[in-house]
């Protein structure tokens, strides 16, 4: 069944100059673009997208980071969008992701790892509605 997920490039991958190869994984894995957008977090912005994260170790940092510089956030729509973007992306780790991945092929370190991923259709949804309203998610 066709579906959407929900992804962000992260201020590394813009900062480097990496929107274009990215998009370009993008489509080639087949999704299409339903809604896109460049932005950037505020720091309590990127602690409420994060809030499932609060009590973990590295909450401090990632929201520092995300805030950080520019994001593209993207809502993308295909056959099993959400575990076929999840496979795209790769692991979190980029040491731990396979070739032919986005991770893999522009991460920096497991902070610094280029995309995010929904994981799960819920999340998709709710992360699609913190950045799109409903008449830009056409
Ligand atoms: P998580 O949801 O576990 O990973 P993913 O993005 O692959 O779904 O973690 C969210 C983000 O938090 C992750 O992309 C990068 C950051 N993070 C760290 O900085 N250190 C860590 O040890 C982990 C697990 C995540």
């Amino acid at each position: 069944m066709s579906n959407r997920t929900f992804t962000m490039i992260k201020p590394d991958a813009v900062a480097n100059g990496h929107i274009g190869g990215i998009l370009n994984m993008i489509n080639a894995a087949g999704f299409r673009i339903v809604a896109m957008k460049m932005t950037q977090l505020s720091s309590a912005k990127a602690g409420e997208f994060y809030a499932v994260h609060k009590e973990r170790p590295f909450y401090g940092e990632l929201v520092e980071f995300m805030s950080s510089g520019h994001i593209v956030a993207a809502i993308l729509e295909k056959d099993n969008a959400v575990e076929d973007f999840r496979k795209l992306i790769g692991a979190t780790n980029p040491a731990n992701a396979e070739e032919g991945t986005i991770r893999k092929k522009y991460a920096e370190s497991i902070g610094r790892n280029a995309v995010h991923g929904s994981d799960s259709n819920e999340n998709a949804a709710i992360e699609g509605d913190f950045f799109f309203s409903g008449l830009e998610k056409f």
